[in-house]
């Protein structure tokens, strides 16, 4: 389980001064969930889950994942989750088999275990023809399943995904997203942010609209069509902008 409750994260400049890159922001997600972080370009997602995986501290409020408070236990958080950025780092002269064990050794786990873990994260993000590939020789889409691995090798509770099919093609994300599913399938719980309407539909048991540092809604995807009238996430998104008098619609349609 995830609970973010009053998180604000404010960020100083010298010339303009103080800037909230999160505002006031509380939400739960229950285990064995999968939550979508929807928001355009600079909404605050990146900066939302560098804090729920301990990588940046709130300026205000409370984040407990697992049990453990972000803050007070920062390495029991880590323990839990796996997660995935957009700059995770890989060795570009392993294949990713060798990231597998290479990170894997880090976390103590058996060998039997782990060679069990590997076969089943390369059988689900059918990275066979390449596992044994160094990673400067893979395109984007098979160095992507190579971090997801990486971030997955200790089998955590809890996986943080910030855009995890960003720029990839479609037979790559979908790879993933039916990854992401199956992980579901097995009781973890995964929060992830995209840019990707179709996939939040697809993929989400609840949303979490996010825009200029708030969370402006969340719920079910039939939720929050019932409550707005609208028939895709899309509308749903624009339709919330417009009621917060964020209208500045040029931007947003674009990025969304
Ligand atoms: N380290 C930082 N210092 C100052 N501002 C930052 C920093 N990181 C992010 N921001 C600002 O916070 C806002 C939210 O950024 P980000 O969380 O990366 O958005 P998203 O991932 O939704 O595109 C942006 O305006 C960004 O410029
Ligand atoms: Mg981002």
């Amino acid at each position: 389980m995830i609970e973010v409750k009053n998180i604000n994260k404010r960020f100083h400049d010298k010339k303009t001064g103080d800037f909230y890159a999160l505002n006031d922001v509380s939400f739960t997600v229950s285990d064995g969930e999968i939550f979508g972080l929807l928001g355009p370009n600079g909404a605050g997602k990146t900066t939302l889950l560098r804090i729920l995986s301990t990588i940046m501290e709130q300026s205000d409020g409370m984040v407990i994942v697992n049990g453990f408070d972000s803050k007070k236990k920062p390495e029991d958080v880590k323990r839990s989750i796996g997660f995935l950025s957009g700059n995770t780092k890989l060795y570009k002269k392993l294949t990713p088999l060798e990231t597998m064990r290479f990170f894997g050794s880090f976390y103590g786990i058996g060998k039997e275990v782990m060679e069990n873990r590997i076969e089943h994260i390369i059988d689900s993000l059918d990275m066979n023809d390449f596992k044994d590939r160094i990673i400067e020789k893979l395109s984007t889409g098979q160095v992507q399943k190579t971090s997801i691995a990486r971030c997955m090798i200790h089998d955590p509770q809890i996986y943080i995904l910030d855009e995890p099919t960003l720029g990839l093609d479609i037979l790559t994300s979908r790879t993933i997203i039916d990854f992401i599913k199956g992980e579901k399938e097995k009781g973890k719980t995964i929060i992830f942010s995209t840019h990707y309407m179709e996939e939040a539909d697809t993929l989400c048991d609840r949303i979490g609209l996010i825009h200029q540092g708030s969370l402006i809604q969340t719920g079910t995807i039939d939720e929050l069509k019932e409550k707005t009238g609208k028939s895709n996430i899309r509308d749903i998104f624009l339709y919330y902008i417009d009621q917060q008098g964020f209208l500045d619609s040029g931007v947003v349609s674009n990025a969304i």
